[in-house]
């Protein structure tokens, strides 16, 4: 049994607890965010015991953190759990920029505990089943990647559109873009962006495209159209359509050169968080620090290619 504590208590958190309760092997030990109510509602729906400080949480009795606040404290709060001897998945974006991620890299060096972050799209049962599905019939290395998601129903008083909370497409949604492109055609090379900026002072859309060791990728990210898109991610003997919304996938095509074309079909349960859920909670088991599927080296390169891409549009945090 996997005995957990969970930091920020909010809208994710609740669909953590979600795929929670659809893995087997983990207990919700203790909560905390940072005001009372929210923490005794949470607990009052999952169970467990609220803490009203973060030392409370971390002295209690659990192995592993979930840190569900908003990035601007995901650093600290990554830091202060591995201290503290405990275990940490963290929501994206893992931090603010990577000068931060590698702060807390140094941690998790001396700490020798297990840090990921929680980029859920690889470990959902399509996504799995789509790479086995081309390890046998392949599409050839994959070469250019065009993907997006821009979510236009963000009501305004969303933490999205905080400059002080690192709100902003790109950070919120990009990161997933990211993580897309650099999965399928590897290491960063260079990145051009564009973006709009709305009043609040965080970018409201961005296009951006990099280059990879293995090709091209062309990517958008927003807050003010409706783009729940699909991803494509072509090879020289055929392309994936990954069908909407791609970052939550169920459906995928696989477009053949010889004119075959196969239709991969694999609904998620749960929310979908349960699966990194599982993952992580193998790694523990296995006495792993890094998933080889979201290794650390993926999350340092895709905080860099959002902290490029906004230094090419002129978005900096406060701190900053
Ligand atoms: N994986 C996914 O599918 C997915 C989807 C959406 C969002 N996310 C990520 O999840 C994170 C949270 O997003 P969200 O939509 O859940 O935001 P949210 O609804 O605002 O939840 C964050 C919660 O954390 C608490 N909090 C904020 N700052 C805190 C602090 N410094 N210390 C302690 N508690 C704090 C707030 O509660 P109180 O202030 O009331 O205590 C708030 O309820 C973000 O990094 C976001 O990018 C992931």
């Amino acid at each position: 049994m996997i005995k957990w504590g969970i930091i920020g208590c909010g809208r994710i958190a609740q669909r953590f607890m979600q795929g929670f309760a659809a893995v087997d092997g983990v207990e919700l030990v203790a909560s905390y965010s940072r005001r009372g109510v929210t923490v005794d509602d949470f607990v009052s729906k999952y169970g467990g015991m609220a803490c009203y400080s973060i030392d409370d949480l971390l002295a209690s009795d659990i192995d592993a953190v979930y840190i569900a606040t908003l990035p601007d404290s995901h650093a600290a709060y990554s830091i202060a759990a591995l201290k503290a001897g405990k275990h940490v998945l963290c929501e994206k974006p893992a931090t603010v920029n990577l000068a931060e991620l590698d702060e807390v890299l140094e941690v998790v060096k001396a700490t020798g505990l297990l840090f990921m972050e929680g980029m859920k799209p690889p470990f959902y049962p399509l996504y799995t089943k789509l790479k086995e599905y081309l390890a046998t019939d392949p599409i050839g290395p994959a070469g250019y990647v065009r993907a997006g998601s821009a979510v236009a129903d963000c009501p305004p008083d969303h933490p999205n559109y905080s400059l002080e909370l690192v709100g902003g497409s790109l950070m919120g949604i990009g990161i997933y873009e990211a993580f897309l492109a650099i999965d399928w055609l590897g290491d960063l090379q260079e990145v051009q962006t564009m973006g709009r900026f709305g009043q609040t002072g965080i970018d409201m859309f961005a296009i951006f495209q990099t280059m990879h060791k293995g090709g091209y990728a062309q990517l958008y990210a927003g807050f003010d159209l409706h783009g729940k898109g699909d991803a494509l991610i072509a090879g020289p003997l055929g392309h994936v359509t990954i069908h909407k919304n791609w970052w939550n996938p169920a459906r995928a095509t696989i477009d053949y050169l010889d004119g075959r074309s196969v239709e991969i079909d694999e609904p998620f349960t749960a929310g979908g968080l349960n699966y990194e859920l599982e993952h992580f909670c193998n790694l523990i088991r296995s006495g792993l620090t890094e998933s080889p599927i979201v290794p650390h080296q993926m999350s340092r390169q895709m905080i860099d290619m959002i902290d490029r891409a906004r230094a090419q549009v002129g978005l900096k945090y406060p701190g900053e």
